[in-house]
Parts: structure tokens; sequence; C-alpha cells
């Protein structure tokens, strides 16, 4: 059976990047029948200091997101992390399995500890590793992701496989079969996969950058939007009439591509309408096509994040569910191990 887990980091300005390439999907994983689990991921956000009083606002923000995108917590498993111990404590386990050479080929590490790595958290290099016992304390078969965290989950594979491996006989022994975890597969796809900065198409729209003018927020007001739809950095040629037509064209391709996601179309379906086309013209339309769906999101999160009793209440709940769930793993992975347990 499918069982499907993602996470999002509460560190601010969620933006139409982590809602085309993750939450939107995760509403649609929840329409099919699976078993969802939706994590806010407070434990990763600290591998990069956070202050502490606007820390629990980010993560009853980023609840708020995923209730008002449409997840609805009584279907879905929504919680944060850190109010189930077995995320830690599975990846102190995976610390044992995964190897010093994998994560030296993490890519995201190497960006986020920039040039001074020597002082970077031992939690920013541990971060994959996490990431892989978040879906894994859940034996989670499927992750919806945008493609920046393809590596991640490759990493997740590895490490349930060597677990697999290192422990085989003492699966078999406890009556597990074959495999204990899973070979998770990630969900990759769409045309907003890897939405690009509005001021630079070359850049990744991230929660990070400097400049406001590069992401539209989840809560920008129907101006913020047209200005920054506005000021978008594009090219003096038309949109062409295929997808093939936007090779070499980032900021087009990025345009026409968050267009075709947030109508749920594809980037050749957008062309065929708009094909030819000005600049000047598609911007209006992608402008009114945005506000017509963020707005009323956006409206909705203000709504809860003026109720934390009831945002703290959803978690809650959730955590109880989800550690229902992750609870039995742990059990079983400390029986594999070895370890003596109360009983
Ligand atoms: P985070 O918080 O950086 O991003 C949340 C989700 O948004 C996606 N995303 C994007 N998709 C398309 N275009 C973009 N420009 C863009 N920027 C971000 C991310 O791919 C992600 O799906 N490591 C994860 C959080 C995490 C997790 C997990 C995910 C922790 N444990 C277990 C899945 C499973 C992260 O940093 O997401």
């Amino acid at each position: 059976t499918e069982l499907v887990f993602s996470g999002v980091q509460p560190t601010g300005n969620l933006h139409l990047g982590n809602y085309l390439g993750a939450i939107k999907r995760f509403v649609e994983m929840q329409q099919r029948d699976a078993q969802c689990l939706y994590c806010v991921v407070d434990l990763h956000a600290i591998t990069l200091w956070q202050d502490p009083q606007a820390l629990k606002g980010q993560i009853r923000e980023v609840t708020a997101a995923f209730l008002a995108a449409g997840i609805d917590p009584t279907r879905s498993i929504v919680f944060n992390q850190s109010q189930v111990p077995q995320h830690a404590e599975l990846a102190w386990i995976f610390n044992c399995v995964a190897r010093l050479g994998w994560l030296n080929r993490m890519t995201q590490f190497k960006d986020k500890a920039g040039k001074d790595r020597e002082n970077a958290s031992i939690g920013l290099y541990d971060y994959p590793v996490l990431m892989a016992a978040d879906i894994l304390a859940y034996r989670a078969t499927h992750v919806p992701v945008g493609e920046d965290q393809k590596q991640h989950l490759e990493l997740t594979r590895d490490i349930a496989q060597k677990f697999n491996n290192d422990f085989a006989g003492s699966i078999l022994a406890h009556g597990h079969g074959e495999q204990f975890f899973p070979l998770t597969e990630p969900l990759i796809g769409g045309p907003a996969a890897r939405v690009m900065s509005l001021r630079d198409g070359t850049k990744k729209m991230s929660k990070s950058d400097p400049s406001e003018y590069s992401r539209i927020a989840l809560t920008d007001d129907a101006d913020a939007i047209a200005q920054k739809v506005r000021k978008a950095k594009t090219d003096p040629e038309p949109l062409p009439s295929e997808t093939a037509g936007l090779a070499g064209r980032p900021e087009a391709d990025n345009l026409v591509g968050i267009f075709a996601a947030l109508r749920g179309i594809t980037r050749d379906e957008v062309l065929k309408d708009f094909g030819g086309a000005q600049f000047s013209s598609f911007k209006p339309a992608l402008v009114d096509l945005a506000v017509e769906t963020l707005a009323p999101i956006g409206a909705e999160m203000k709504r809860l994040v003026a109720d934390p009793a009831y945002i703290d209440g959803v978690l809650a709940d959730g955590a109880g569910r989800a550690e229902a769930i992750a609870a039995p793993t742990l059990d079983a992975v400390k029986d594999i191990v070895g370890f003596v347990r109360r009983g």
C-alpha cells in the first residue's frame, strides 16, 4: 500500500516554488486513497540558527499553509517533527549506517555552508540523514518534493538499502522478510518541479534570496503579485508556439512553467494559447491566474495563524497519530540492531 511522507522547513518566506513544487502536490496525493503524513520539519530548520520567538510563528505559518492549500488534517496527518521523538532517534541509528563519503557528495550542504564550511553546524552536514529518518520512520513508499531534493532522496534509498543488507540476517530472524525498509520513490515532476527566481531564470526561487522581487510569497496580496510579475525578468522575443522554443530562454521557460502549474496544464498547452504573444499580454494573464489561486490561500493562512490554539491542536493531534506509526518501527529497528528493550 502507498504511504506518502513529505516535509517543509519552517524557515519563513514560503513561496510559489514551495506551493507548486510541493504543497499543491501534497493535496493531490491526499485525493488518492493513500495515507499521507505532512510534517513541519522544525528539527531541520535549526540547522541554521532561528530566532526562537520567530520559529514558533514560522511553524504555525507552514501548518496554516498546508491547511489553507487544502490538506485535511483529519484525512492526512499534519504535525511538527520535534513532537515525534522517533525522527531524531532513528537519525542516530542511520548516522551509524550512512558513510562520510555519501554525505560529502551532498550539493545542498556545499551551497548552504558556503565558503565558511568550518563554521557550519554538524546538524547542517547531517541534515540528509535526519531526512532519511523522517521518511523511513513511517516506511514511506512515496515522497512528493521539488527537484532540489532529488539527491537527498537518493541518499535515503542508499541508507535503506545498506540497513537492509547490514542487518539482513537479523531482519529475517525477526520475521520481517527480505527487506525491512522500502526503497522510497521520489515523486518529482510536473511543470513546476523547479521554479526559478523571477529576477534570474538560472537561479532557484528560494526562501533565502535577499530580494523580495525574486519570489512570490504565499501571503502576497494582489498588488504585490502584480508588481512582482510586472518586474519579472524576460527577454525581448514573443513566446514560442512550442516547448522546444523555450530552450535557452530560462525566464520565458519559468513563467510559462508557472502558468502551466497554476492552471494544471502542460507548457505546450499554455503555448497553444499564448504562442506568438508578447510578455506585455502574457504577464497580465499570469497575474490574474496567480491572484485567483493565491489570494484565497493567503487569506485563509492569515485567518488560521490568528488562532494559534487551533493550529497547535492540529499539530498535537497529528503528532499523536504519527507517533503511533513511528513507534512500532523504532521498536522493530531496536530489535533488529540488537538492543535490549523494556518489555
Ligand atoms: P524546503 O522547506 O526547502 O522546501 C519545501 C518543498 O518545496 C520544494 N521547493 C521547490 N519546488 C520547486 N521550485 C522551487 N524553487 C522550490 N523550492 C523549494 C522543495 O523541493 C520541498 O519539496 N529537505 C526538505 C524538507 C524535508 C523533507 C523531509 C522533504 C525534511 N525532511 C522528508 C521530504 C521528505 C526541504 O528543505 O524543503
